[in-house]
């Protein structure tokens, strides 16, 4: 029988991670990935938070992982609410559609909420999360950078029902993501893992789809 635990990531836990998330999304949205550039870069960032770093084990063997930053919402008087935004998320390939991902969140969830979060906010494929709770930000009016702009990828999830009820919200990632810009720096710490070759795959065309329409109606 296989022996699941899921704990909070070490340091000795980084480099596999870091394998793990490189395995987990290569070519799926992009040709390559860099997401476990991310990984790397934002355990230093301010708005990283340790404590809700999880690594699933399968007989020893970190097979998942999830990791959080602080985000925030702004009302429309300008107060600010410190929320989260979930990702990188990510399953080994042989290991994935078993809900390991489900348990990942439902777990990082509940320590979230044991910690005063309320909502969690993140860019996604829909198809990941919807079963999760996870609705359009259109529904809890949440938009993006200017008013009435509600990307399609923009999921919401209220981890205490109500918590954004009778407000208008504008959401304010993090910048951890913004070291993936540095795309010479990407290929240069990608450089440190053995080569994978980089092709074209659906997924690729279907979240180019997502991450650049908006829900209108
Ligand atoms: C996304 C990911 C973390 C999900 O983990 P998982 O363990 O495979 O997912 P689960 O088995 O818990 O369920 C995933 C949900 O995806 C959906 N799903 C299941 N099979 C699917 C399939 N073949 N295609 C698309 N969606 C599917 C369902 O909504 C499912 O939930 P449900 O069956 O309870 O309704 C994992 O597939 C992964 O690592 N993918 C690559 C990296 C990635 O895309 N991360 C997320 C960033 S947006």
């Amino acid at each position: 029988m296989n022996r699941l635990t899921i704990r909070l990531e070490t340091e000795k836990d980084y480099r596999a991670v870091e394998e793990l998330t490189r395995e987990a999304f290569w070519n799926v949205y992009k040709p390559g990935a860099d997401e476990h550039y991310f990984v790397h870069m934002m355990r230093s960032h301010p708005d990283f938070i340790p404590e809700l770093a999880f690594v699933l084990e399968m007989d020893g063997k970190i097979v998942g992982n999830i990791m959080y930053t602080k985000a925030w919402l702004a009302d429309e008087d300008g107060n600010r609410k410190e929320i989260l935004s979930c990702g990188p998320l990510c399953v080994a390939p042989a290991y994935q559609r078993q809900k390991l991902g489900k348990l990942l969140i439902e777990h990082s969830f509940d320590a979230a909420r044991k910690m005063g979060y309320d909502v969690n906010i993140n860019f996604g494929n829909p198809g990941n999360y919807v079963s999760r709770g996870f609705v359009s930000c259109k529904r809890k009016n949440v938009c993006f950078m200017t008013h009435g702009n509600y990307p399609t990828a923009l999921l919401v999830c209220e981890m205490t029902a109500g918590a954004l009820d009778g407000k208008a919200w504008t959401y304010i990632p993090s910048t951890a993501a913004d070291c993936c810009e540095d795309t010479a720096a990407v290929e240069a710490f990608d450089a440190t893992f053995p080569k994978k070759e980089k092709a074209w795959m659906p997924s690729q065309e279907e979240f180019y789809i997502y991450s650049h329409s908006s829900v209108v109606r």
